[in-house]
């Protein structure tokens, strides 16, 4: 009798076991979407368990689309971007692209170190940005994992820069993989490794707006989690020191439209806030509300800063999904990073990257209602 019970209960197990697992309900399409000299680009569709899609493609590793819903259950696209991937390849403001090897900009384009001085390209102003002629966001990234489970789908993306790279010393080996989480979240997990000291900063640079472009995003209200800036000169460039956000128009501590103070800051804003964040823990960097769609953004990091920037250059040249212009202020940029010109300013985080070291990131942008 106990010899049955044991045999049953073995086989129970087995059987159990062996039942197929739920089907998944998180799927990953992907389409061909074009051609990059000799390298096939695709279009990959990441799903969620509550319908919200983020579509990405391996030109760029750039976040293309972000479908989700507004307080009604309204489906729609919160970020700015193009159709088809030709414009993707032509000049455009970075949109949804992940940037480096330095996101941000470095003071005439040179830095030193180790005793090395190292030249890279001036692409604006008199400084450089974003990595440089072809930064990453104009390189094809290897496509290494698509996964889905029930509730969440992942793409890991890796891209091999060679040595002096735009200027940039050392075989840098980047990757970056976006989770679309249940809980309507877009997680960015950054890894990089070199073969020589380097300097790197990753970012991406969504451009987020969150009545799906009926309007600009000037009535979106703002909150960044940071009590001070990194103010510039007037190419950008940071002066060095740390300035107190409190009684100037850049104090988003307590959350104000966008548009409220922005005629005060000539331009509209494009500067790096220092984020309560020492030592490299995820803290919420912003927290964005649209009040008429009701949705919500909320963006953490892992870096110790972020750059707001309300899009003062889009001039309505660009058309975007729908056929729509993007004009100035359409979309806003959180972009997580370490301080612009970190590497000519001892004092700030450092952002070289030695052999042997792992650079790691993670931010996350998370979409919900109120
Ligand atoms: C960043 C910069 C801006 C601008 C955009 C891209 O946000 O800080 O000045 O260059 O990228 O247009």
């Amino acid at each position: 009798m106990k010899a049955t019970t044991i045999i049953l209960l073995a086989l129970f197990i087995v059987v159990s076991g062996c039942k197929p697992k739920p089907e998944a309900t998180s799927p990953i399409s992907e389409i061909t979407w074009g051609n990059e000299g000799d390298n096939v680009i695709k279009l990959f569709t990441l799903t969620n368990k509550n319908g919200m899609e983020v579509k990405i493609t391996n030109f760029g590793a750039v976040i293309n689309s972000i479908v989700v819903p507004d307080r009604n259950g309204k489906m729609e696209n919160v970020v700015l971007g193009f159709d088809s991937l030709q414009p993707y390849q032509g000049t455009h403001p970075y949109f949804g692209s992940l940037v480096g090897r330095y996101g941000n900009r470095i003071a005439l384009g040179k830095f030193s170190l180790d005793g090395n001085l190292y030249t890279l390209a001036i692409n604006n102003g008199i400084n450089h940005l974003h990595g440089g002629i072809k930064g990453f966001n104009k390189q094809v990234f290897n496509i290494d994992t698509t996964w889905s489970a029930a509730d969440s789908s992942v793409i890991s993306l890796s891209h091999l820069s060679p040595d002096m790279d735009e200027g940039y010393p050392g075989n840098l080996k980047v990757n970056v993989t976006y989770i679309l989480t249940g809980n309507n979240e877009i997680k960015i997990r950054y890894e990089a490794e070199t073969d020589k000291p380097t300097v790197l900063n990753l970012t991406n640079h969504s451009y987020f707006n969150l009545t799906a472009c009926r309007e600009n995003i000037l009535n979106h209200e703002m909150a960044i989690m940071a009590d001070s800036i990194t103010p510039t000169d007037t190419t950008l460039i940071p002066t060095g020191i740390l300035a107190p956000v409190a009684g100037t128009p850049f104090d988003f501590t307590v959350a104000h439209k966008i548009g409220e103070r922005i005629d005060q800051v000539p331009g509209g804003y494009d500067l790096n806030y220092k984020l309560r964040n020492k030592t490299g823990q995820l803290v919420q960097a912003a927290e964005v509300y649209e009040p008429v769609s009701g949705r919500v953004l909320q963006a953490f990091t892992t870096e110790p800063g972020v750059q707001f920037y309300t899009g003062n250059f889009l001039d309505g040249s660009l058309t975007g999904f729908n056929g729509i212009k993007y004009e100035r202020h359409y979309g806003f940029c959180l972009e997580a990073q370490h301080f612009p010109d970190s590497p000519n300013k001892p004092q700030f985080p450092t952002v070289v990257l030695k052999p042997g070291e792992k650079y790691t990131q993670l931010t996350v942008y998370k979409f919900s209602v109120k």
